[in-house]
């Protein structure tokens, strides 16, 4: 710890989740009610004034924008050539863009920014802060990556002030920050890591940033529990937010933007860690449907959107004959009353007897969605398992159902089929409105217009699942 320049000093506490200071320690923050995220820091009484709130000052005299519009020509994107990082961006970075990439220890942030920072390098001169690692440790890193690095200047610091020195001396272009808990500045209250070092040195750097147009990448932490000391504080401060995480059992590295004032926040990236650093998944098409063979009952394929992307999604879904007086509902990775709307759906319009059955519907391969068009294809895969009988494994099931049974249009049909057609489908049941069976056509498929979840179901290769007379299934 360093030895503050001020002798007056006091201990203070702060929410590590949203900054709330308070003098004394609470078990519970009073402003966001997290439990036990109160962090004890010293705070200076004399450096109080100097220490400014964590807002970035761009203050300025009232301004016609019409002034403002014509001037200049639209800042230039820097993009970084990795298709997968580039779209989160919207196409690239901009000058003067602050960038907090966060996630877990170990999940290859390091390791991205090096890989875009090669990339950006000829470009923009490239100042690569590191405060964990040694230079022999980013260089070993870099060798391994294939890295040469003839524009990025490395330095091993944890002080801002040495920092913004360095930054004054070599006007980078960019500069990666790694990581924002690292560095502190040795004038302002608190250690390397509090609450309030971390937001103060951020401020200043994106005051810096601002300035000078230079693109700022912060690296940051989060625990497995989300948790990031400081990350809350920085998200209204930086202009782009950026989670990396796993999903698919750690096979997959998915990239998203929880924020971005220079583009989407929809899209993901895909990333796989390989001997010589992180890869794209560019092929994501399959990567979220289980290669059970033809005849497995209560599966069904859909293609989900993730942004622009449409991403093949499997459906699965086990009926069983409940054990308890109240049936067991559960969803995975769809959303529970959106499920649970979608069985009372089926329960009225195929008069399917559900009431005495335990109901798991899940998603295959760690997917997670919101995307209304997996509907019928969640419908069709209880269905198919309460029936016993399997879903035709060339046929793909896109549409929203809605309470009334109806099956509604979806956005980007084309796209979804496209993707559905690549993958080696022929048949897609879509739904009867919007009229694009030119578009599946186009596409090689043999478009099935539903209107509503019954001619669906009764659409099923030929043989009727939906006896509307007999009420049972016949299921384990
Ligand atoms: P790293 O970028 O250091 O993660 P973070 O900065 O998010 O903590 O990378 C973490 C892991 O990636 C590490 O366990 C080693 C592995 N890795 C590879 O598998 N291949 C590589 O080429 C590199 C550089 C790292
Ligand atoms: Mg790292």
């Amino acid at each position: 710890m360093k030895k503050q320049g001020t002798p007056r000093l006091r201990a203070q506490y702060r929410c590590a989740e949203c900054g709330y200071a308070a003098p004394k320690p609470l078990g519970q923050c009073p402003d966001c009610q997290a439990w036990n995220s109160m962090e004890e820091e010293v705070v200076a009484e004399e450096s109080k004034t100097k220490v400014s709130r964590g807002l970035a000052d761009f203050s300025s005299a009232p301004t016609k924008l019409s002034d403002l519009a014509g001037e200049g020509p639209v800042a230039a994107r820097s993009a970084t050539g990795i298709a997968e990082f580039d779209r989160l961006l919207g196409g690239g970075v901009v000058p003067g863009q602050v960038v907090l990439l966060a996630g877990p220890p170990g999940i290859g942030k390091s390791t991205l920014m090096l890989q875009a920072a090669a990339r950006l390098s000829p470009a923009l001169s490239v100042l690569y802060v590191s405060g964990e690692e040694s230079l022999k440790q980013v260089a070993d890193r870099a060798r391994r990556l294939g890295i040469k690095g003839g524009a990025i200047t490395l330095l091993s610091e944890t002080d801002l002030s040495k920092i913004l020195a360095a930054m004054d001396e070599l006007k980078p272009g960019l500069v990666v920050l790694d990581s924002v808990q690292t560095v502190h500045h040795p004038d302002w209250p608190g250690t390397p890591g509090s609450v309030s070092q971390v937001r103060e040195c951020a401020a200043e750097l994106l005051r810096t940033a601002k300035g000078k147009d230079t693109v700022v990448f912060l690296l940051g932490h989060v625990t497995k529990e989300g948790a990031l000391a400081g990350p809350k504080l920085l998200e209204h401060l930086v202009d782009t937010v950026l989670y990396f995480d796993t999903e698919r059992h750690d096979l997959l590295r998915v990239l998203r933007a929880r924020k971005n004032r220079f583009g989407p926040t929809d899209e993901i990236g895909l990333f796989e860690m390989a001997a010589g650093g992180l890869e794209e998944v560019k092929d994501a098409a399959s990567l979220f449907v289980d290669s059970a063979g033809p005849g497995t009952c209560g599966r069904t394929v859909s293609v989900a959107m993730e942004g622009s992307r449409p991403i093949l999604a499997e459906a699965q879904a086990l009926v069983v004959t409940t054990r308890y007086p109240l049936p067991r509902r559960t969803a995975t990775g769809l959303e529970y009353n959106r499920t649970l709307m979608l069985l009372a759906a089926m329960e009225k319009h195929l008069r399917l007897r559900l009431e005495d059955k335990d109901v798991f519907v899940s998603l295959a391969g760690g997917l997670k969605t919101g995307d209304p068009a997996m509907d019928l294809a969640a419908c069709m895969a209880v269905l198919s398992s309460a029936r016993d009988v399997a879903m035709p494994a060339d046929t793909v099931y896109i549409g929203e159902v809605g309470l009334l049974g109806r099956v509604g249009r979806v956005p980007n049909l084309e796209g979804r089929l496209k993707e559905a057609a690549k993958a080696g489908f022929k048949r897609a049941v879509t739904p009867a409105s919007g009229g694009k069976a030119a578009a599946g056509r186009q596409a090689g498929l043999t478009v099935v217009p539903v209107a509503t979840l019954q001619e669906a179901a009764e659409n099923i290769d030929g043989h009727k699942v939906v006896d509307t007379g007999t009420i049972d299934g016949h299921n384990a």
